[in-house]
């Protein structure tokens, strides 16, 4: 979150259920050494209080335009000039509403107007309100200004319908912000990840697979959006949610991934292969469920492509990075591995410790390329894939690929 650290973020609070994420979106920003103000409207005051904004931020929380102790301490205008950014999460329709037309009733709508920093909206309705022909029309409005919109999500909603209008969830809120802050320097380019574990059916109940969450792939797919790629995402079985703005495909078995990845591959600029991918599968799938009618019972297995090395192959392929997962002499084995499957640049990652690697939320990772290498320490997911995709980007342009 190195990109947040010091930033002013003004967070603006509406009136919806939603608002009680915003809390833990307070949390998580202070972590990230953020400077957080909170304005609360009047409805979202129905929802939380002041106090809760105040102690998680530090800061006192205005609510009222015309608050004689806020205007003499830090008026709206001292706020609006203080924001590197603003994030109104949730924003509700009524609050789309009301700075499409400019209005200046409330402190929060009056710092918005009176501000030049970018303002962004996390928006948090019932679905047929979305889908509202009047706020379709505000939406788009404010697009073509330049706010930005983080979110909705789809899924189940407070009112017990289904549909978009869900607010993002703080973690995901978190990750827009980096992007805000991010400069673009993979515009224009087209970027594939490959993420999460393959499986390879046994037979209709059973499967071999492996420990991949596809945290980490998501993470990178997000980061190189975040940097202005455009990224496709080829996805083994993952509950991960998808990152925004990047094109999901699922699949599910290695030679699945294999032939959606070469399908598509001649159109990206660089495929990042963080998926781990089963190096075997089993040599027949059986229809029906095998019976344990057998003491022991013999499973032959056949090698599956090799996705990496293949698109590594590739005459006038793109710029490759690959991963290695190892749990022992990790340097030796991942230098190894990106000479033999001829990648630009292979990232290491030691597996089989709690901490890092599969599953968890943090890793570690030494990055090599021919001639060089260096080493991004322990932090989270998200930041770690933010440094990759920087050096990435970095090598991408050096090559010239
Ligand atoms: O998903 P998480 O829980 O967040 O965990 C992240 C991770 C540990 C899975 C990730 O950081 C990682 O290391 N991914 C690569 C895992 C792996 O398969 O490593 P490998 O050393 O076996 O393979 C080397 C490279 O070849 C990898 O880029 C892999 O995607 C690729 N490969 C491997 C086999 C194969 N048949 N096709 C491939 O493309």
């Amino acid at each position: 979150m190195e990109r947040l650290k010091g930033k002013h973020i003004l967070l603006g609070v509406t009136g919806g259920i939603a608002a009680y994420k915003s809390a833990e979106l307070v949390r998580q920003l202070r972590q990230a050494d953020t400077e957080v103000r909170v304005v609360l409207t009047r409805a979202a005051a129905q929802f939380v209080t002041p106090l809760t904004f105040q102690a998680l931020s530090g800061y006192p929380v205005p609510t009222d335009l015309f608050d004689p102790g806020a205007e003499s301490a830090m008026g709206h205008i001292e706020l609006a000039r203080w924001a590197d950014a603003i994030l109104i999460a949730p924003a509700t329709a009524h609050t789309i509403a009301r700075l499409t037309h400019g209005l200046a009733d409330d402190l929060l709508a009056t710092i918005c107007l009176a501000s030049s920093a970018p303002l962004a909206l996390a928006p948090a309705m019932n679905q047929q309100m979305w889908f509202n022909q009047a706020t379709r029309a505000n939406i788009h409005q404010l697009k073509e200004r330049g706010v930005h919109l983080f979110g909705p999500a789809e899924g189940d909603q407070a009112c017990g319908e289904n549909g978009p209008g869900r607010m993002l969830e703080p973690e995901q809120l978190l990750q827009q912000l980096v992007a805000l802050f991010t400069p673009p320097f993979l515009a224009g380019v087209q970027v594939m990840v490959t993420a999460g574990p393959t499986l390879e059916d046994i037979d209709p109940v059973r499967y071999l697979g492996n420990r991949s969450s596809g945290k980490m792939g998501y993470a990178v797919a997000a980061a190189a959006q975040q940097a202005g790629a455009e990224v496709v995402l080829i996805s083994g079985v993952s509950s991960q949610p998808r990152p925004e703005r990047v094109k999901c495909i699922n699949v599910r078995s290695a030679v699945e991934m294999h032939e959606t990845v070469m399908q598509r591959v001649h159109q990206c600029d660089i495929f990042i292969a963080a998926a781990a991918v089963a190096d075997y599968r089993p040599q027949q799938q059986s229809k029906q469920k095998i019976k344990k009618d057998y003491s022991h019972l013999k499973l032959e297995l056949v090698r599956n492509p090799d996705i990496l090395a293949d698109v590594c192959a590739l005459a006038d392929g793109p710029f490759c990075v690959g991963f290695a997962a190892e749990t022992e002499r990790v340097v030796e084995h991942a230098q190894a591995k990106r000479v033999a499957k001829g990648a630009d640049m292979i990232a290491a990652n030691r597996v089989g410790l709690p901490g890092s690697g599969f599953e968890g939320d943090e890793n570690a990772l030494e990055i090599f390329w021919p001639g060089g290498g260096t080493t991004l320490p322990l932090n989270s997911k998200p930041e770690i894939a933010r440094q990759l995709v920087e050096l990435i980007g970095q090598h991408y342009k050096q090559t010239g690929k």
